[in-house]
């Protein structure tokens, strides 16, 4: 028998599943907080809408079968398309729709830090608000969430429009001069030139894809110089921006840059795009997202503006573990009751089970050990307190309390713990 799960699978034992809840749970409250619902989908679709509505470097990996009934399936490698299809399929939707999910995804990559094939991915999307205002909302969000974490000064927000970059090169097909420009990190500069000399741009329009992703050059007033004086580049410059006032306003100006080399892997983007990565630029990226305005459209749903992104928990882990901010890795248990003696069993289930309706962690020792073994037990499972039900104190109504940590103790009547 295999005891290893399949590649790029996890286990997830107790306390590393009680450190990951916490990380989780900090994610979704700070998600409810800015007006995000929860909402939930299947983990399994069609494969000719995952074909047709996710971007090609996703469909390369995808786990798809044929199902009992002929049909091809696959598990689920991103939300966007799915979550497109519900809002094109809901009438009555209340605007801005705001949701967010948090479930597994599964993608047949290589696996290697930060990449598995099976990932919890956090969706955090707007549609029905075109303008600024939702990229703002989402941003200060994504920056709110990452210093719940405490995560501050480890990671910045770099910022692009995929319409500026797309007027530098009209005629041209923008969508093969952004996947080269997606590569650009991983090639040398004559690596990366020679892609592009295979998508035929002439030296000039090389040298313009340089200055655009230089370091150097990723400030307004540079860029102004940089990009073509049309009209379709100053309104998404300006869009831009604004976007860079907005987040001002709302405190997070300091943790976002521009970065024309964003651009994104996936297809459906359709404006401005962004991904999150850790400051010193050692992992993937932390999360990615963009606006996609014509995707719910294509489902035949109303045309709907949409902004979104996805935070995978793979690189959070690498980043919380590294900055010393991952949660222990243990269980946590608020009372282990400790059993002295048999005919006081009454007293013991009557105790743990009040606590347990008080919404406390409470244990007692259900494989009967001796009480040594029951106070190492309560050691194992961390509880901060430990009850002693002994003959001497019970006889006066009541039990000993020991604090875990100092090693207190106390005497509490058991009608105080029971009220
Ligand atoms: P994505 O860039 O494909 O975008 O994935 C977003 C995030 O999911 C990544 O930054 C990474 O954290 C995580 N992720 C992706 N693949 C893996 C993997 N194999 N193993 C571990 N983590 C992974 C999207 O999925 C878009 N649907 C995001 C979006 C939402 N755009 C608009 N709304």
């Amino acid at each position: 028998m295999q005891l290893q799960p399949l590649r790029g699978f996890r286990d997830f034992y107790p306390g590393e599943m009680a450190a990951r809840r916490k990380v989780f749970d900090k994610i979704t409250a700070t998600a409810r907080c800015y007006g995000f619902r929860e909402i939930d989908m299947p983990s399994l679709e069609s494969t000719e809408l995952i074909k047709r509505k996710s971007g090609d470097e996703i469909v390369e990996e995808l786990f798809s079968f044929t199902d009992k009934g002929g049909r091809e399936v696959t598990l689920i490698p991103e939300t966007t398309p799915t979550i497109a299809r519900m809002v094109g399929a809901d009438k009555v939707l209340l605007k801005p729709v705001k949701w967010f999910s948090f479930g597994k995804l599964w993608r047949y990559e290589e696996p290697q830090a930060g990449r598995l094939r099976e990932f919890y991915q956090l969706n955090i999307d707007i549609f029905g608000a075109p303008g600024v205002e939702a990229e703002a909302e989402l941003l200060a969000f994504s920056v709110r969430m990452l210093d719940a974490l405490r995560l501050s000064g480890k990671f910045v927000l770099r910022i692009s429009d995929r319409n500026i970059l797309s007027e530098c090169f009209p005629g041209q097909d923008s969508g093969s001069i952004f996947r080269i420009i997606d590569k650009k990190q991983k090639l040398s500069e004559r690596e990366f030139r020679a892609q592009l000399e295979l998508l035929n741009l002439n030296m000039e329009q090389q040298e313009l894809v340089l200055a655009l992703t230089d370091e150097g050059n990723q400030d307004f007033g540079k860029l102004e110089n940089i990009i073509p004086k049309t009209e379709q580049a100053r309104v998404a410059l300006s869009r831009l921006r604004k976007l860079f006032e907005l987040l001002e306003l709302y405190g997070v100006r300091e943790r976002c840059r521009i970065d024309m080399s964003i651009v994104r892997g996936l297809a459906y983007y359709t404006g401005m795009v962004f991904e999150c990565h850790d400051a010193v630029g050692e992992l993937r990226a932390l999360f990615g997202g963009g606006r996609y305005d014509k995707l719910v459209g294509l489902f035949g749903g109303e045309p709907t503006p949409a902004v979104g992104f996805a935070l995978g928990d793979a690189v959070l882990e690498l980043l919380m573990k590294r900055s010393g901010v991952w949660p222990a890795e243990k269980v946590e248990t608020d009372y282990m009751v400790v059993l002295t003696e048999e005919k006081h069993i009454d007293t013991c289930i009557r105790i743990v089970e009040s606590l347990r309706r008080k919404g406390l962690v409470a244990e007692w020792d259900i494989i009967r050990r001796k009480v040594s073994a029951q106070v190492k037990f309560a050691d194992k499972i961390y509880a901060k307190k430990t009850i002693f039900i002994g003959e001497d104190e019970l006889k006066d109504g009541n039990v000993l309390v020991r604090d875990m940590a100092t090693g207190e103790q106390k005497l509490v009547p058991v009608s105080e713990i029971i009220s």
